[in-house]
Order: structure tokens, then C-alpha cells, then sequence
């Protein structure tokens, strides 16, 4: 039997165990404590910025993959210097660890992406501001952010000086974007490459909200952009895995890399329940080198809604009651207002009526009045 480790123990690495009992893989997870959503595959509890508690733990499995991008680069050099399979390989994970080596090699790539420029000290405000085209413009902290932590629309270096004087900054121009949109496929070892039809993504406040595949509308020309994007980032920096690529659909029709994710990523939960193969199933061969399963939808449009805060069990059985046929995904996480407890997905044939069954349970799940 194939033992795969899983480092983080979040709801990505719970969702890949249904995946593993089926591809007859035995699933580690290597997690930050006791109580964490993937508890029922968890092997090892302890520090994964700790090299010895990453080294033992790999000592018995086949190959290791995560959950998050956490873990140093350094570590896992030192894991493969050593001989474990790490997967995806260090130097693709490095691009997802900080946005500004991301923006780098994406230039180096000659992939499109947003106009961006770095600040290391007031010396470089006036010329990275002419290379971004002015105010208002984006800063990101290059580490560390996620759910739009780490991301401000600013309309002066004031507004940042906080983040200035703890190191770089990216600064990046304000996409005039129509839509955002994800590209998500995996590659194995060996090369073969699979991808997804494109999905439309929603945020609010910065935070993924809906996810709608394929993105409705999407002329044949954007999806074959999006999906040679993604492709070319895989096989050029050689991901194993799964790889999302977030992009923006701009008003004049052009298609921008915002950022990357080198694991099953929140735009392709809709697939577990829309495609034949589950990122989280395809994840899993991918980084053992099985070959891929078929990413055919088995319905014409699928909508995910995320749930914030926490997956109340009465709600859930109300919402069930009502939508037997609406999928509620719960990652018994604690409570907390604002963090992603769960989602729901909906497939059908028609593009309002499903994101309009995905939103009803979502508001019934949120204790929201809904009279549908
Ligand atoms: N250059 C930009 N122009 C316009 N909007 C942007 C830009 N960069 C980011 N955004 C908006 O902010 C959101 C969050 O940005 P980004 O994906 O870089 O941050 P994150 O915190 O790493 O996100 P994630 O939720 O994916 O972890 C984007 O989805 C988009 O809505
Ligand atoms: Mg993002």
C-alpha cells in the first residue's frame, strides 16, 4: 500500500481521506494539534518548522504533500537531499510561499500578470508607483497573507507604513478586472497534465464566496488562455499535483495571473460533487503517479458556496430537509465569526437556478431568513 504524508492537518487534508480509502492509500497526516479537521487521518502531532519532526515523520511514508504552504523551503530541501519524495517539489513551492519570487519567475515565465513593482525603502515609492500606474493601487505583504489578509487597496505609502518597516512590499496597479476566474488542473511526475474546465470565483471582502463552473459565459478563446497558462506554469517549474491558478478576466477581455496554489485550492471544491475526479482524488495521483482521472463534468454548471463562522447541526439538517439534493460539506471546525467552516454545492442544468439552490442553503446554514 502506497503511504502518502500530508502535512497540515486543515480541511484540505481531511477531504483528500474519502479520495485515499478509495485509491487503496494510506493517508498520514502530520497536523499542529490534536483537534484539527483532519483528526481521523492524523499519525503525528507536533511543529513542522521543526526538521527532526518532519524527518521522522517521512521516515514511513512513500511521499509527502500538504495541506499549506507553510513549511520552510529549507526543510524540504532537506527532506529530498536526503531521498523522501516531496511533492510538489520545493523549488515549484517556492513561487506559492512568497509573491514576489511568484512575480519574478512569472515575468521570467513571460506569463501575464498585473504591472508590479517592489518597495524595500522610500527611495523606491516614486518609481515603483510610475511602474504601477499611480493610485489607488494594491499592496500585498510578500508572506504569509491569506483570505485577503496581507492585501490593501492604498491611495498613499502612509497607508502601508506598517508593513514598509517590517520589510519589501509588493505593489501591484488595481486590475480593472470584470470577473476573477481559477484555472485549476494536475500534474504528475511523468509529465501528463489534466486540467478542469475554468471556474468563475466571487469574493467578498477579499474571501472566496461562490465559485461557479464553468465560469457562464467564458468564450472559447479565455478558457484556452486561462487553461495554456496554467499548463505552461505547470510543466515550466514542474508542479506534481494539483496547481490553481487565480486570475482576473479584465474589462478589455485579457486574462491576468493573480496568484498560485500548489494543493487542492477552495475554487475546485465544486468538483467533488460537478466532475468525475475530485481535486482532491486527482491530488492524490498526481503525487503518487498514478494516472489521472477524467475531469468530464457529469453536470452542465456547478456552484460551491462557502460557509463562514460554523456549520450548525439543526441548520443543517433544516437545509437538508428543504435541498436533499444540495451537498453541505462541514470541516468541524471551531466556531469562529468570518473563518470558513464548510461549504455546499449545488449541480444542475441552469446557471440561476443552481447558484440560487447553493445560496438558499447557504442562508439557511447561516441562520439567515430565507422564504424560497
Ligand atoms: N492587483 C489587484 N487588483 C485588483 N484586485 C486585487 C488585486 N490583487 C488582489 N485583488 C483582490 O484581492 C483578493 C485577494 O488577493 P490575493 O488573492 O492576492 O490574496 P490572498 O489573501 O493571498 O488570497 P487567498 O484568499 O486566495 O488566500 C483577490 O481575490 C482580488 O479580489
Ligand atoms: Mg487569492
Amino acid at each position: 500500500m502506497v503511504c502518502v504524508g500530508v502535512i497540515g492537518g486543515g480541511q484540505l487534508a481531511r477531504m483528500m481521506i474519502p479520495a485515499a480509502i478509495n485509491l487503496g492509500i494510506d493517508l498520514r497526516v502530520f497536523a499542529e494539534a490534536e483537534e484539527s479537521s483532519a483528526s481521523m487521518a492524523v499519525s503525528h502531532v507536533g511543529d513542522y518548522s521543526q526538521l527532526s519532526e518532519l524527518e521522522a515523520f517521512a521516515q514511513n511514508c512513500d511521499v509527502i504533500t500538504f495541506d499549506h504552504e507553510h513549511v520552510p523551503i529549507a526543510h524540504l530541501e532537506a527532506l529530498q537531499a536526503q531521498g523522501v519524495r516531496v511533492y510538489p517539489p520545493p523549488g515549484a513551492l517556492a513561487l506559492t510561499h512568497n509573491k514576489i519570487v511568484m512575480r519574478h519567475a512569472l515575468a521570467t515565465l513571460g506569463v501575464p500578470q498585473p504591472r508590479w513593482a517592489v518597495v524595500e525603502s522610500e527611495a523606491d515609492d516614486d518609481r515603483a508607483l510610475r511602474e504601477v500606474g499611480g493610485f489607488p493601487c494594491v499592496a500585498k505583504i510578500p508572506v504569509g497573507g491569506y483570505d485577503g489578509k496581507g492585501v490593501r487597496v492604498i491611495d498613499s505609502f502612509g497607508a502601508i507604513a506598517d508593513w514598509t518597516a517590517a520589510g519589501p512590499v509588493l505593489l501591484e496597479e488595481k486590475v480593472d478586472f470584470r470577473r476573477e476566474l481559477a484555472q485549476l488542473g494536475a500534474r504528475r511526475p511523468s509529465g501528463q497534465w489534466v486540467p478542469w474546465p475554468v471556474v468563475e470565483t466571487r469574493q467578498a471582502e477579499g474571501v472566496c464566496s461562490e465559485v461557479l463552473a464553468p465560469a457562464p459565459g467564458i468564450s472559447p478563446w479565455q478558457s484556452a488562455e486561462a487553461e495554456s497558462i496554467a499548463r505552461s506554469i505547470a510543466e515550466s517549474i514542474a508542479v506534481v499535483g494539483v496547481l490553481a491558478v487565480e486570475l482576473f478576466g479584465t474589462t478589455d477581455g485579457r486574462i491576468l495571473v493573480n496568484e498560485l496554489a500548489m494543493r487542492p485550492h477552495n475554487s475546485g471544491h465544486v468538483f467533488t460533487e460537478l466532475s468525475v475526479t475530485s481535486q482532491f482524488e486527482q491530488h492524490l495521483r498526481a503525487v503518487t503517479d498514478f494516472p489521472l482521472g477524467s475531469p468530464e463534468l457529469i453536470s452542465g454548471i456547478g456552484v460551491m458556496a462557502n460557509v463562514f463562522g460554523h456549520v450548525d447541526d439543526l441548520l443543517a439538517r433544516t437545509a437538508s430537509e428543504r435541498f436533499p439534493e444540495v451537498k453541505i460539506h462541514d470541516y468541524t471546525k471551531a466556531p469562529r465569526p468570518g473563518r470558513k467552516a464548510g461549504h455546499c454545492v449545488a449541480v444542475g442544468s441552469d446557471v440561476a437556478d443552481t447558484l440560487g439552490r447553493a445560496l438558499a442553503v447557504r442562508a439557511i446554514l447561516h441562520g439567515e431568513n430565507y422564504d424560497g
